[in-house]
């Protein structure tokens, strides 16, 4: 099966300096791809770049069989979505907030389907109440189910879970791992790239692991290989949780 992104020579350089230098990686089709790192890895930038957020300064990012170029047209950006670690929600109700993705698409949200999610969100309650008031662990379930309710091809993760409580980080969890799973065995689920601090939940949520230090990809592996024999130092370091970040420009 190809994959739906292929990353050569991929590099992002702010301000003359080099914080993103990829050789190559292919991000496969339905596949959750965790992203590990130190902070100022180039994580974020990754995905910035994967969501057509930004431009690279360098390289050929391709998706779904076409390489990205400036004018990128609105419905292949659509078919990417992300959320962030702080959600940015309209000063609006829960349900318009779920539904604004939606009517920006000319779509509508079914009474039944958007009960349905309020339950799974457990913000059946919640319905009316306005956003700005929610809890973060609240807001970040709005936010994960406001991509959710695109079915986009990809959603990329950036720290959702983060400063968020054990029974939050279960749920999105659980609403992940749910929209990955296919009512029609033939279609390929949703591609998941999830970019985390926490060790232990890439263990639980990834496929694939892509291991990012100074802006190079230092390991790429399957998710049981990466975290029980782990082929570089810097990567059984990392998980030892004695990886010292070497401020270090690329050349
Ligand atoms: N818009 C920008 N302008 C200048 N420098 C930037 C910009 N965005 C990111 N950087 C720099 O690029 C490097 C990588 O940043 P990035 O945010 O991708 O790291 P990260 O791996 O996501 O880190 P964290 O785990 O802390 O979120 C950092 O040194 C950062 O300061
Ligand atoms: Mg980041």
């Amino acid at each position: 099966m190809s994959s739906i992104y292929y990353l050569t020579d991929l590099q992002q350089t702010y301000n003359g300096r080099r914080v993103l230098d990829i050789d190559r990686l292919e991000i496969g089709r339905g596949e959750a791809l965790a992203v590990l790192g130190p902070s100022g890895a180039g994580k974020s930038t990754l995905l910035r770049l994967l969501n057509f957020l930004e431009r690279p300064s360098g390289g050929t990012l391709t998706f779904d069989g076409r390489a990205v170029a400036d004018e990128w047209p609105l419905e292949q950006r659509r078919r990417v979505t992300t959320v962030f670690q702080r959600p940015a929600l309209l000063h609006r109700s829960v349900v318009a907030n779920l539904t604004y993705g939606l009517r920006l698409r000319g779509k509508k949200l079914a009474a039944a389907e958007r009960d349905a999610w309020l339950d799974r969100l457990g913000l059946a309650h919640l319905a009316g109440q306005s956003a700005p008031r929610l809890s973060a662990g609240e807001a970040q379930r709005v936010a994960l189910a406001r991509a959710l309710v695109l079915q986009p091809d990809v959603l990329l993760l950036d720290e959702p879970s983060a400063n968020l409580d054990p029974y939050n980080i279960g749920l999105i969890e659980r609403l992940v791992a749910e929209a990955r799973r296919r009512d029609d065995p033939a279609a390929t689920g949703m591609t998941i790239v999830w970019v985390t601090h926490d060790i232990f939940q890439a263990r639980r949520v990834a496929d694939r692991v892509a291991f990012l230090l100074n802006g190079r990809l230092v390991e790429e592996a399957d998710a049981a290989t990466f975290f029980t024999a782990p082929a570089t130092p810097q990567a059984e370091a990392f998980l030892r949780g004695e990886l010292v970040y070497e401020e270090k420009m690329l050349q």
